[in-house]
């Protein structure tokens, strides 16, 4: 009935998330409210894990890139289910540290990181900086040997290979701003320079060709793009690298009409490739990361609002405000991203309506615009699925409309994992 398996209508006919009536949650913690389920967030972490495991044994790595959802509770949880982090930015490192996860299970990213992010990630003794480009590496370089430490690296490699995505959420073809292209000769340059500089420890390759990708064949591709690439680098400069980092990119499902493959079979399809190219061209089988951000914490969050106005232009549309808008997601208004709507006190009756969500921004600040609704009024509590990564993570204060808590339940309670900006807050920093 729901496109996540965590959601359920209870017999007072309200939405549920992992068995708590989303209704008492809006009424205890008021809304905007981002909710997360903790149990479905660490079965796909284990999901992944378990399918890594299945394939490459001790040789495959599962990095969750927490841009999707970041906060200290995250990483508690990434440390206790094994897995490791990607952060792109000094503020996610330094929500990582706060947390005390294990430094050297950390890759850190960026294509404009500064010297003092390459500082602390040194100081700290990341796992993995992945270095876009060669202005950082040679920086890189200056500032471990200034430190007179060693700094592990994987470059970022461009494989060129077209994904049906977002355009904005592309990012493995020659056209985009993220690392070095394979087909040009710059990343063979790049790799001849990493293994010159002093302090750096060149272990391996990573590409990322981009996000909310639906099918297997652009990652088996990539693969491929990747492991021709480490056979060139062998041939060429007598370097085999031991290690690949794949990135993430695995497509959810975010509404009904969306295909979304299982993971697994990402990784089954993509590991086959990786075996069989490593046979054929001689190469030991490198250590394989792969970076999923969205489809772990995706269907665990969904997010509550208060309907205000339904206001009905005739032969025109009709929209249904809601007390949050384009500051908790962002993403119908950059992206056009789709959702689910669901009247939660009403979530077991038909949706006969066709309405558009509008946001209480001063923008036009859609939500959504045509989705399917059950018939509501003022006050009624509406949840919008699938809402656990980059809705959070991509929130601003515009308007100074203050974050939305995020709360977080487990077996049957709820409890605050971030707590609501105030309008204390918003003022903080002005002087
Ligand atoms: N690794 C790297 C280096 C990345 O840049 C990303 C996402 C990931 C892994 C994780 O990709 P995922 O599995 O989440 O697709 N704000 C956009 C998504 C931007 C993704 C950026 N990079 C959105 O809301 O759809």
């Amino acid at each position: 009935m729901f496109i996540s398996k965590n959601l359920g209508v209870n017999e007072l006919g309200n939405l549920t998330i992992g068995g708590v009536d989303a209704s008492l949650l809006a009424k205890e913690y008021g809304t905007p409210l981002y909710v997360m389920d903790e149990a479905l967030f660490r079965d796909n972490c284990r999901r992944y894990k378990r399918a890594m495991e299945l394939d490459y044994g001790r040789k495959g790595i599962v990095c969750y890139a927490s841009k999707a959802f970041c906060c200290k509770e995250v990483f508690k949880i990434l440390k206790e289910e094994g897995l490791w982090a990607d952060v792109a930015s000094g503020g996610e490192l330094y929500t990582a540290v706060s947390a005390g996860f294990p430094m050297g299970k950390i890759v850190f990213h960026g294509c404009c990181k500064t010297a003092d992010e390459l500082t602390m990630a040194l100081k700290n003794k990341v796992g993995r900086i992945v270095v876009d480009n060669f202005s950082e590496l040679s920086a890189l370089s200056e500032i471990a040997v200034e430190m007179d430490v060693s700094a592990d690296i994987m470059l970022r490699i461009k494989p060129c290979v077209e994904v049906h995505t977002h355009e904005l959420v592309q990012t493995g073809n020659i056209d985009s701003k993220f690392g070095f292209a394979a087909q040009t000769g710059e990343a063979l340059e790049a790799v001849r320079l990493a293994l010159l500089l002093r302090n750096i420890n060149l272990k391996g390759f990573h590409c990322h060709i981009g996000s909310q990708i639906l099918d297997t064949d652009s990652f088996v591709k990539a693969a491929e793009a990747m492991l021709l690439f480490i056979s060139e680098v062998k041939e060429q400069l007598s370097f085999e690298a031991g290690e690949l980092n794949l990135g993430g990119g695995f497509g959810i499902k975010y509404t009904e009409e969306d295909k979304a493959p299982e993971y697994e079979l990402y990784i089954n399809d993509v590991s086959a490739r990786i075996k069989k190219l490593c046979a054929d061209k001689g190469l030991s089988l490198p250590l394989i990361m792969i970076e999923p951000g969205r489809s772990i914490p995706a269907h665990s969050g969904i997010t509550l609002y208060t309907a205000g106005e339904v206001k009905v232009i005739p032969e025109v549309r009709t929209y249904v405000m809601v007390d949050g808008g384009l500051t908790d997601n962002p993403r119908y208004s950059m992206y056009k991203a789709k959702y689910e709507f669901i009247a939660v006190n009403k979530a077991s009756e038909p949706k006969s309506e066709i309405v558009s969500i509008a946001g209480k921004c001063c923008e036009k600040d859609p939500l959504g615009e045509g989705v399917k609704l059950q018939p509501v009024e003022s006050g009624d509590i509406i949840a919008v699925l699938a809402t656990g990564a980059f809705n959070y993570s991509m929130s601003s204060n515009y308007n100074r409309f203050p974050r939305p808590p995020v709360v977080m339940v487990r077996n049957g309670k709820a409890r605050i994992i971030v707590k609501g900006e105030t309008y204390e807050d918003m003022i903080r920093n002005d002087l």
